[in-house]
């Protein structure tokens, strides 16, 4: 045989072949596409099928269960009856937060107007006797007459820092005396009298500490100038007076100042001893 006619042959073979693969396959596809269910979904299917039996044999059961339970003799219980409510033991409670509150607010109030009470009694109670605000000994007469001649602060000064006084000796002479009498009086006076002017350190200006300079035997202010002779009376300066002064009090040989009882300096122009310029001014 010629490959001419194995050739012609086999076209319309193959043709032939093709042919029913195609429609074989055609067929599938439609059977498949129209009316029926794919193999998940029968599976699916069959699933539920076999799940709602169960779910009916098992109400079943349960009803079957409660016709037994029913017609059982079962005894039924009879309700609790509420316990009756008893406070709870404070000591086994202990501190409520109320309570503390309570206990902190009144130990706070008791502990501030306690400190009220003691500030104002402190304020009231009299002050002790012997410091600067009372008569305070200040030493002999022989004592201060010692000091008064030595040169600490300075010659003719003598100064007592539990005072804060210079104790200055003011001139016996008559001219002076009468002066001084013209000037001052009362207590002062009676200190003059007795040869003694007690100064308080404090400048009546604004209130310095005054100190002394002995060379110009005067006291000088070095705050604003203010200077006064060796028994406080002003010389120069913005003072309103002279040096405010305490009485004196000898008792026995006892030399005592009454600071508690100052009295104001004498006015500016006041001159009893007529001391001027004894060296150059220190301020
Ligand atoms: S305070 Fe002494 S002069 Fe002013």
């Amino acid at each position: 045989m010629s490959s001419g006619t194995v050739i012609a042959i086999a076209i319309p073979v193959l043709i032939a072949l093709a042919a029913v693969v195609g429609f074989t396959s055609l067929r599938r596809r439609d059977a498949q596409g129209l009316g029926h269910l794919s193999r998940e979904t029968r599976k699916r299917d069959a699933g539920a099928m076999t799940v709602t039996a169960a779910s009916d044999e098992a109400k079943e059961l349960e009803r079957s269960v409660a016709l037994a339970r029913v017609t059982a003799d079962v005894a039924i219980p009879e309700p609790a009856l509420p316990e009756e409510w008893t406070p709870p033991d404070p000591e086994e409670v202990g501190v409520t937060r109320r309570q503390f509150l309570n206990r902190a607010s009144i130990t706070l109030m008791t502990m501030g107007l306690s400190a009220f009470g003691a500030a104002n009694i402190a304020f009231l109670w009299p002050r002790p006797t012997g410091g600067f605000g009372s008569k305070v000994k200040i030493g002999t007469i022989s004592s201060v007459n010692d000091l008064i001649s030595s040169s600490s602060p300075a010659a003719n000064f003598s100064y007592f820092s539990e005072a804060q006084t210079y104790l200055q000796p003011f001139p016996m002479d008559s001219e002076t005396q009468q002066a001084a009498e013209a000037v001052y009086s009362g207590a002062i006076l009676d200190g003059i009298k007795m040869g003694y002017v007690a100064l308080w350190q404090k400048c009546p200006h604004l209130g310095c500490k005054v100190p002394v300079c002995g060379t110009s035997q005067w006291f000088e202010c070095p705050c604003h100038g203010s200077q006064y002779n060796r028994v406080g009376e002003k010389k120069v300066g913005p003072a309103p007076r002279g040096m405010d002064r305490f009485p004196v009090i000898i008792d026995g040989d006892k030399v005592i100042i009454d600071t508690g009882s100052p009295t104001q300096g004498p006015p500016i122009g006041t001159d009893t001893t007529g001391q001027g310029l004894e060296g150059p001014h220190c301020a």
